[in-house]
């Protein structure tokens, strides 16, 4: 039994993720920890919620909350959301938590220890109003390039034009649109990544396997301008980690936090803590310390193409630069975007598909299924309601659904709600048999190199071989005949509804799980071979005709929705 560590990009806390954002990271990663765990692994799938950082201390100044009081809120909220879409989390931590304190002032006085900090002063932006620096993003004004009123402290939207907030001609603050701002010197820890390039680089070099989208975006950031740079590692906020060297304070640095994107990739760790304290695990350390055992580990991480340089440079020169035994990541699954009808989902904007919204109109199932079987993985993607109708309704119910209910309402009406007897599989049976084999073993090779969409295509094809089956034995036509044969030609349909499953699971959970129930299937172990995964059920073996696992979306719906989601989220 293998051991697979599995992470998926921790959500930020402010806000409901869209779709998008599910299918970028958590979908997949549930994808391949469901399967792992159903190959018999063991498994540890962890995630969390990204709660630091001024996106989060707005949000909860515009709900009218404490920070940390929005935060918990939050993180229930989006707990409650993943158990919705069936997210098999071993445990959804909180980058807040006091693991993660401890752990990430461990690492930064470890870091320092090796010489790998260094402290600068510079100039920042202070609101007078607002009674903080403001980072580049919340400052606007106009753009000395080209006139734009809407520049922001980082670049002109308009001209492309890379700024200072300096730059900017009656620059404002735009969380109180105050313009009493002032350049103030401030210090701030600085990780020297410069100094561990090199080894960077070698590990990176080392990833031959790896997707094209990671090793190419990381490559791009190690050898681009002056390459790797240093990186701030501190910000002057309130909500955050206490900027301090382990359990001491770190002279000078009083009132200063980490930044949010050196706490983030630490939590993957302190969430294995977490899990531990929570009592639903005995060890973390066997997860993520190699001289405690994670030298046996294949650590693998998802996230979408914008946290790629967080995850090959900045978290693992954390690691690095540490020189302690930590468990690096394996591989890195990446995905592109996935755009919505015509346009990008927009958080800000409200566009698209939230989570909740979607689970409030159809179960988890069906966008699990639409999602990966769509995943953004050479290229962007796109989802239009047309497209999404026209596949759910063929894929799911037409095809998978519509085969489950046609054999056993078959059975029902012609023999009765058990499997019937009949003769030994003939030769239609072993050619099936032949051509499932052949395609769960591209199944298992798909799944198990993380090719979602091939795999989507793969359980596709299975399940149309069952109907393609069906269609050609025709056993309501041999019932005619030979009641006997029809009975043989059940027992295989049946025994393929179990299949299907066992190994529609990492996909459609709840449907399989439906479809298991009603088979009265007690074995739902992966299949050695298919021969004898066909013959799990026996003839007198019970089963019930299962409510409709699939329904088609109509027309109406279609409609309905693609105009209620073309506005603006409230
Ligand atoms: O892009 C995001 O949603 C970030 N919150 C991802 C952080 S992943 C990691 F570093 F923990
Ligand atoms: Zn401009």
């Amino acid at each position: 039994m293998a051991r697979h560590l599995i992470t998926s990009a921790i959500p930020y806390i402010n806000g409901i993720k869209h779709l998008g954002n599910l299918v970028g990271s958590q979908l997949p990663a549930d994808l391949f920890a469901r399967y792992m765990r159903a190959r018999g692994n063991e498994v540890l799938f962890l995630c969390a919620t990204d709660e630091h950082g001024t996106p989060a201390e707005l949000a909860a100044a515009k709900a009218g909350k404490p920070v940390a009081d929005y935060c918990a809120e939050m993180h229930h909220v989006q707990a409650e959301i993943a158990k919705g879409f069936n997210l098999s989390f071993d445990h959804f931590g909180r980058s807040s938590s006091p693991q993660n304190h401890a752990l990430t002032q461990a690492f930064a006085g470890r870091l320092a220890d090796m010489g790998l900090i260094r402290e600068v002063v510079e100039e920042q932006v202070y609101s007078n109003a607002d009674g903080r620096f403001l980072p580049d993003r919340y400052i606007e004004g106009t753009c000395p390039n080209c006139g734009f009123d809407s520049a922001r402290g980082d670049q002109c939207d308009n001209c492309t034009k890379q700024l200072d907030p300096t730059d900017l001609i009656d620059a404002r603050s735009t969380i109180s649109g105050s313009t009493d701002l002032e350049v103030r010197e401030t210090k701030h820890l600085y990780l020297r990544q410069s100094e561990l390039k090199d080894d960077i680089a070698t590990w990176i070099g080392s990833k031959h396997d790896w997707p094209l989208l990671t090793t190419s975006i990381a490559k791009k950031w190690l050898t681009d301008g002056d390459g790797l740079q240093d990186r701030g590692i501190t910000r002057d906020l309130d909500w955050g980690i206490p900027v301090k060297k382990g359990a001491d304070d770190w002279p000078g640095m009083e009132g200063k936090v980490f930044y949010v994107w050196f706490d983030a990739p630490i939590e993957y760790i302190a969430s294995a803590q977490e899990w531990v304290d929570a009592g639903k695990g005995t060890d973390w350390e066997r997860w993520w310390r190699t001289d405690k055992g994670a030298d046996d580990v294949t650590y693998t991480q998802f996230m979408g193409k914008d946290n790629v340089p967080f995850h090959t440079l900045s978290f693992p020169a954390t690691i690095l630069g540490s020189q302690e035994p930590w468990k690096l990541v394996d591989y890195i699954k990446s995905f592109n975007y996935l755009n919505y009808d015509g346009g990008q989902f927009s958080t800000s904007r409200g566009r698209g598909v939230f989570m909740d919204q979607a689970l409030d109109i159809l179960p988890s199932d069906y966008w699990r299924w639409w999602l990966l079987s769509h995943a953004p993985e050479s290229s962007d993607a796109e989802f239009t309601w047309e497209n999404f109708q026209t596949d759910v309704n063929k894929d799911l119910a037409d095809v998978l659904g519509n085969f489950v209910s046609r054999i056993t309402k078959f059975c029902r009406s012609k023999f009765s709600e058990a499997v019937p007897e009949g003769p030994d599989y003939g030769p239609a049976e072993d050619a099936l048999i032949a051509d499932l084999t052949t395609k769960l073993a591209e199944y298992e090779t798909h799944m198990a190199a993380m090719e979602v969409r091939k795999s989507a295509a793969d359980l596709r094809a299975i399940w149309v071989l069952g109907n393609e089956y069906l269609q050609s034995v025709a056993p309501w036509t041999t019932f005619k005949t030979d009641p006997d044969q029809a009975a043989m030609q059940v027992r295989m349909g049946l025994n393929l509804c179990r299949l299907y499953g066992v190994l529609s699971s990492p996909f459609i959970p709840d449907a399989s799980a439906e479809i298991l129930a009603a088979m009265g299937a007690s074995d739902a172990t992966w299949p050695d071979d298919i021969a004898s995964a066909v013959t799990v059920l026996q003839a007198g073996h019970a089963f019930t005709v299962p409510e409709i696992t699939f329904r088609k979306i109509t027309d109406d719906e279609r409609t309905q929705w693609a105009e209620k989601f073309a506005g603006t989220r409230d």
